[in-house]
């Protein structure tokens, strides 16, 4: 069996949502304490929707495709939505990761959450994230 699933191959070959928005509503960035991968998250929230999501990595194949994955799956959702939104959910839409590399789709996840709690402090929003 292959390592990668195709879906990791895709999303890893034509990453979704890459790039920087700017005057984003959040924005986070996580590091990888083991491998020193970096990711950063930029969230556009409109009325507790997330109406675009871009993301820039400097992290291995995993952490591209977890994070391409991880955009398009909190694109048009409730913020609410996204803060439920764990790296196996994501490492699962993409038919799976090998067991070494399933701390990459960590740092999609905590990005993301990064960036939802910078949108919450912005707007003095009180929150446990
Ligand atoms: Fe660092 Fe994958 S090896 S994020």
């Amino acid at each position: 069996m292959a390592l990668y699933s195709e879906k990791v191959m895709d999303h890893f070959r034509n990453p979704r949502n890459v790039g920087v928005i700017e005057n984003a509503d959040g924005v986070g960035e996580v590091g990888n304490a083991k491998c020193g991968d970096i990711m950063k998250m930029y969230l556009k929230i409109d009325g507790g929707t997330i109406t675009d999501v871009k993301f820039e990595t400097f992290g291995c194949g995993s952490a591209i495709a977890s994070s391409s994955m991880a955009t398009e799956m909190i694109k048009g959702k409730p913020v609410s939505e996204a803060l439920g939104l764990t790296n196996k959910a994501v490492a699962e839409a993409l038919d799976g990761l090998p067991a070494h590399k399933m701390h990459c789709s960590v740092l999609a996840e905590e990005a993301i959450k990064n960036a939802l709690k910078d949108y919450y402090e912005k707007n003095g929003i009180k929150n446990d994230i």
